[in-house]
Order: structure tokens, then C-alpha cells, then sequence
């Protein structure tokens, strides 16, 4: 399984802020944004990972990340010229990607919940069957905001609405997502949408008429945060800060999901934590991970 990771777009609704940086290297309380899924895709086991994002942006990426091997990962880097939509990235990696089953995850999605290493190790190995791909949903209140899944009255999904007016249904489908090599091919087909972009919805749509997708719901106890506006990333900012205060831990720490899947080894966290000394993340891998 390969997996893309995009970090481009313009992150308008955050200007003027997004002017001088991108959305996705900005902080979310004491790492980078990129931190969260990237993170994401190690718990899932996936250690193929191409980042995707803008011809200005795409060196910062490479300066903080390199090429993955501090977290034992492969990462590759790739330039999307103008933001022609989240599923032109199947279209950008498609060399990359070659015969394998693909994951997608947004940069700017963070996922916090119970378990969840193993409810995505289980939907890789069932992508990688090839015949389903696996979106999730996630009850919100906002819904317009996001691509909405309408449901039929056994509770099946039908099909997805990008951003509807009057949504069907407040179960939004969230950055994250599993589908089996075909996407490629389908992606390459997509017209651009009213607003000018290859959307996700339309390959989920796809899918879905095809009978090859599966909808998994997270649920309530499980976190989906989304950090697109001003509000939103303070919000996931103080959602972190309270975690990690109250509960001792790191959520979206790259070295420490790294060594629990036994990528890297203590000595690796150590020689990290060394370059990052007198910080809070550099003396929670000593405390944690030292003798
Ligand atoms: O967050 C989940 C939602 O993400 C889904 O529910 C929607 O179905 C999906 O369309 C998307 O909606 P957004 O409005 O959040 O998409 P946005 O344009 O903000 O792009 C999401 C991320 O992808 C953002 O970090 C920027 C990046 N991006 C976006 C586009 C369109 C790119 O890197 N390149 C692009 O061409």
C-alpha cells in the first residue's frame, strides 16, 4: 500500500496568515499540522508516503520531514502546479503509486482516538484485496462544510454530496481514505467540477455505484478535527494542549508512533530528541525513552 499525503491548496480561509506560510506547517499547539497525518499513516503501517504540495511550499516540506527515514518511512515529494482539486493527486502520483492499492489523507485532518492503529491496519489489509475501497464518516453540525454521505433507510449509503446546501444527512466524510489501484484510472476520467476542481466526491461516488466502497463510521467517543479556519485551528490547538497536559502523553509525536511499530529503535528517538533539546517534545522523548 502507498499512500499521498496533500499539503497544498492556498488555505484561503486562513489569509492573511496562509500568505506567508503553508496551512500545513503551521503549528498545532507544539508541532507542525503535517505531524497529525502524517503520523496517521505510520500507525496504519503504511511506509510509502509521497507528500504532495505547491512549487513554493515543497522545500519547507523536505527541510523539516527529509526523506523519512528519522521515522522509518520512505518519503518522496511531489509539486501540484495550482489546487485542481484533492483527487488530482491519484493523477500526480500515478508513477508512485504504480500497481499498488493507494491510501489519501488530507494535511490538514487530525484523528485522535482508542484503537484506531488497528481499525486502519485491518482496512489496509482488506484494500489491498483490491476489490473495496474504505471512506469514513463522521457526525458533525456543520455539515455543508463537508463532502455529506446520504444514506438510504436500511442505513446503506447511497452517495455523497460535496459541500450540499441542504445536507441529507449530518455524517460528514472525513480526509482519509482507502481504495484499491483502479482510482488512477478513475481519476484520470473525472471532469472538474462547477468550482473548477477533480473532487474526491466524484471518485466516492464512483465507488459507491459500483458497490465497491465501504463507509465506517467513527464514532463518538473517536476525535475529527479539521483545522481549515482561524477558529477551527486554535480549537484543535487547546484540544492537544488539554490531551497531552492531562493524560502525560504525545498525540501525532512521529518518533514515538515510529518506534511503537518498531520502525526505529530508542537510540533513533534519543539522537532526535537531541537535536531538539530544552523543548517540551524533545524532553518528553527523553523522559519517555531514555534510560
Ligand atoms: O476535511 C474533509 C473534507 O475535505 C471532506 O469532507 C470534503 O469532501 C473534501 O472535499 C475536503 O473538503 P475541504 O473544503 O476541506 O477541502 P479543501 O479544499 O480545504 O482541501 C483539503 C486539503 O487538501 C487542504 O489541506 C488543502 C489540500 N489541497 C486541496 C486542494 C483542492 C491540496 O493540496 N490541493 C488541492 O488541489
Amino acid at each position: 500500500m502507498k499512500a499521498l499525503l496533500l499539503a497544498g491548496g492556498n488555505g484561503s480561509r486562513l489569509l492573511p496568515i496562509t500568505l506567508g506560510v503553508s496551512k500545513q506547517l503551521l503549528p498545532v499547539y507544539d508541532k507542525p499540522m503535517i505531524y497529525y497525518p502524517l503520523s496517521v499513516l505510520i500507525l496504519a503501517g503504511i511506509r510509502e508516503i509521497m507528500i504532495i504540495s505547491t512549487p513554493q511550499d515543497i522545500g519547507r516540506y523536505q527541510h523539516l520531514l527529509g526523506d523519512g527515514s528519522r521515522f522509518g518511512v520512505s518519503l518522496l515529494y511531489k509539486i501540484q502546479e495550482e489546487p485542481k482539486g484533492i483527487a488530482e493527486a491519484f493523477i500526480l502520483g500515478k508513477d508512485f503509486i504504480g500497481e499498488a492499492p493507494v491510501c489519501l489523507i488530507l494535511g490538514d485532518n487530525i484523528f485522535y482516538g482508542l484503537d484506531f492503529s488497528e481499525k486502519l491496519e485491518k482496512v489496509v489489509e482488506r484494500t489491498k484485496l483490491g476489490e473495496k475501497g474504505t471512506i469514513f464518516g463522521y457526525t458533525v453540525n456543520n455539515p455543508e462544510r463537508y463532502g455529506v454521505i446520504e444514506f438510504d433507510h436500511d442505513g446503506i449509503a447511497r452517495s455523497i454530496e460535496e459541500k450540499p446546501k441542504n445536507p441529507k444527512s449530518n455524517c460528514a466524510v472525513v480526509g482519509l481514505y482507502f481504495y484499491p489501484n483502479e482510482v488512477v484510472d478513475i481519476a484520470k476520467k473525472v471532469k472538474p467540477s462547477k468550482r473548477g476542481e477533480i473532487e474526491i466526491s466524484a471518485i466516492n461516488n464512483h465507488f459507491l455505484k459500483a458497490r465497491r466502497l465501504l463507509v465506517e463510521t467513527l464514532d463518538k467517543g473517536f476525535t475529527w478535527l479539521d483545522t481549515g479556519t482561524p477558529e477551527s485551528l486554535l480549537e484543535a490547538g487547546q484540544f492537544i494542549e488539554t490531551i497531552e497536559k492531562r493524560q502525560g502523553i504525545k498525540v501525532g509525536c512521529l518518533e514515538e508512533v515510529a518506534f511503537q511499530k518498531g520502525y526505529i529503535t530508542k537510540v533513533q528517538i534519543l539522537n532526535c530528541a537531541s537535536q531538539i533539546k530544552g523543548t517540551s517534545y524533545g524532553q518528553y522523548l527523553e523522559k519517555k525513552y531514555g534510560k
